[in-house]
């Protein structure tokens, strides 16, 4: 397995081809230099400098205390640790309530290195998907089940079971590829719904709790290697560091099980 070691090697391009050759390419979140340098020697494609860094890093119950100054500085860090990866960042709760903030905030990441940047929502970000496209900027929608609605939502409930939810994120989708987002993430949605986005999309689509058919797969760093602080460990999650020897051999074998299309096996599915 092939590490990366010139500064932005992985760009949307590559991830692109990496979808037409059906590739499968890996993505994994770091908010800091030293497990961004170690992520990058294992091979992985994509880093996600997540909004769950408010739960893994500063111990909240949720993405939503993160801020704009919160995520920039964890980008930063991030940005000194990068051998080639593509830097993807989160835009935190309500730093796009409007678009005018989204363009002012997406901004702000991309100057501080990032290469993409991930928003949450379906239709209503369509407009603001399309300006930052227009102007540059790459976007990643995030869609299925959505940590900053989580009030909203209720609880970590997986997505789009029902007919009504499925048509809606299916056809939101659809409109933001058209809209210009560069990339989708799936949360938390059954295998079948996630076939068939597959189907309808072009763009490269990363999941999470998605099944094993989209482009990509991310997990969070923390839960790869078993240190999560949760009771339970969601279904999703695969705690590498069980049938490994160091953290870097974890990484690898991440790497190595998604591009042999290992994982997420059945266990790690919802249907
Ligand atoms: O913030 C994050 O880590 C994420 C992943 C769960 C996809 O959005």
């Amino acid at each position: 397995m092939s590490s990366h070691s010139d500064k932005n090697l992985v760009t949307l391009a590559t991830l692109k081809k990496m979808k037409k050759d059906g590739d499968k390419f890996t993505c994994l979140t770091s908010y800091e230099a030293t497990m961004t340098s170690k992520i990058c020697d294992a091979g992985v494609d994509v880093v996600l400098v997540g909004d769950s860094l408010g739960m893994v890093v500063q111990g909240h119950d949720s993405t939503l205390p993160v801020t704009m100054d919160q995520l920039i500085y964890h980008l930063e860090c991030v940005v000194k640790g990068n051998k080639g990866a593509h830097i993807m960042a989160d835009m935190p709760f309500m730093s796009y309530a409007t678009d005018d903030m989204g363009f002012e905030n997406a901004t702000r990441l991309m100057q501080a290195g990032a290469n993409s940047v991930k928003i949450e929502g379906g239709e209503w970000i369509s407009k603001m998907a399309s300006m930052l496209s227009d102007r540059g900027i790459p976007i990643c929608a995030h869609m299925g089940l959505t940590p900053q609605t989580i009030n909203r939502i209720g609880g970590n409930f997986v997505q789009g079971r029902d007919p009504t939810k499925r048509e809606l994120i299916i056809n939101e989708a659809k409109s933001l590829e058209i809209a210009g987002a560069a990339m989708l993430l799936l949360e938390c949605v059954p295998d079948s719904l996630t076939k068939e986005i597959m189907s309808e999309l072009k763009i490269p689509v990363i999941g999470i709790g998605a099944g094993p058919s989209t482009d990509g797969q991310v997990m969070v760093i923390h839960d790869l290697l078993g240190i999560s602080c949760l009771d339970k460990l969601p279904k999703f999650v695969k705690d590498y560091m069980k049938d490994s020897n160091s953290i870097q051999d974890a990484l690898k074998n991440y790497v190595k099980e998604v591009k042999e299309n290992k994982f997420p096996a059945k266990e790690h599915t919802f249907f």
